[in-house]
């Protein structure tokens, strides 16, 4: 199957791209290299075109005509979407809009769409299914949940199957591919330790007064390569129910000093930890249900436990150091 991949030499879909090449598909990325390098689109077509330049989209679509679309790409930052919401609305639901133009002009079989947890907001449900309430904090999950129904909704007059997926926390890198997380700024936890811990710099944890198991926030990670074969799955479920939303992520919580203490443990160095006030705004455990898409799809995160995910991600740090040094 051709899929366009936008956001394909993004973290997430740098991944995403070598699982579809991987499992016999033919990925075209689709990034205007905004966040990201061209170098992670080695070895692949990729069409430097920007969401918002809806005739560049008309001119991609007709050159490759793909049958199905993966759109990763789109803004990340939860705090940044509070100091701009503007930039929010307009590349993750006017970006988003404009590809469905395409789709209406040029159309796929198939089109699955990158959500995010955020869109829950501040719940106090744990596990979280599908089902429950949906109430963004901020402009970031606002848009990625707006998106969701402008494409769940439009899906059946445009002719193609819908899907979204709303990750947790994305973490880890695959040995294999070295595309790691290369965000700038970084504001996850995983690169975060890492950075502070090889940089010998105290590492800020924000409260230990959750009522969680040790006081800290818990998280659900998700290794990016499971995340990788859970889009494949979906892609070629061609029977499956389409306008779904499913999590993606273990149904483990795992806490910030569980995951210091296993970066500790993998650096085999004592992490410099100080303890902060709450950040306002962060729930005390986001943690997925995930049956919908493993009872669904038979899919089964292979790579997510707390170990695999850090080694990897230490092996990627590594590498990147070395490439810029
Ligand atoms: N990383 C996570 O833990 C996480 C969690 C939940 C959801 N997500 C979602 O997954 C997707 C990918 O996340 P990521 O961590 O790989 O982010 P990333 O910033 O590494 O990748 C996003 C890519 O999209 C491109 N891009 C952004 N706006 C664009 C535009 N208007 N036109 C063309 N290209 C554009 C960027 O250049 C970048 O390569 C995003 O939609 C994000 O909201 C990520």
């Amino acid at each position: 199957m051709k899929v366009l991949v936008t956001g394909g030499t993004g973290y997430i879909g740098a991944h995403v791209t070598r699982g579809l090449a991987e499992s016999g598909h033919d990925p075209v990325i689709l990034d205007d290299l905004r966040a990201s390098k061209r170098e992670r689109a080695e070895g692949f077509v990729l069409e430097a075109v920007a969401l918002e330049d809806t005739e560049g989209l008309f001119d991609v679509f007709a050159r490759h005509r793909p049958d199905a679309v993966i759109h990763l790409a789109g803004s990340i930052s939860v705090g940044e979407s509070v100091r701009n919401p503007e930039l929010y609305w307009q590349n993750n639901l006017g970006g988003g809009a404009s590809l469905l133009l395409a789709c209406a002009r040029y159309p796929v079989q198939a089109f699955l769409f990158s959500s995010t947890a955020a869109v829950y907001g501040d719940t106090t449900v744990s596990p979280i299914p599908e089902t429950a309430p949906m109430q963004p904090t901020a402009p970031y999950g606002s848009s990625k949940l707006a998106f969701e129904r402008l494409l769940h909704g439009s899906a059946k007059s445009l002719g193609m199957r819908s899907a979204a997926l709303r990750y947790f926390n994305a973490a880890g890198a695959n040995p294999q591919w070295m595309v790691g997380e290369e965000h700038e700024p970084e504001e996850h936890l995983i690169p975060r330790v890492i950075g502070s811990v090889l940089e010998n710099r105290a590492l800020q944890v924000y409260g230990n007064d959750y009522p969680t198991g040790d006081g800290t926030c818990e998280r659900d990670y998700i290794h990016v390569t499971d995340l990788a074969s859970a889009h494949v799955a979906v892609i070629e479920a061609d029977e499956l129910e389409s306008g779904r939303s499913f999590n993606v992520g273990t149904g483990h919580g795992t806490s910030v000093t569980q995951v210091i203490d296993a970066i500790g443990k993998r650096l085999e160095r004592e992490p410099i930890v100080e303890v902060s006030a709450r950040r306002p705004g962060d729930p005390a455990s986001l943690v997925a249900d995930p049956t919908a898409l493993k009872s669904n799809l038979g899919w089964r995160p292979e790579h997510s436990s707390i170990e695999e995910i850090v080694d990897s991600a230490v092996q990627w740090d590594l590498v990147r150091r070395e490439r810029a040094a």
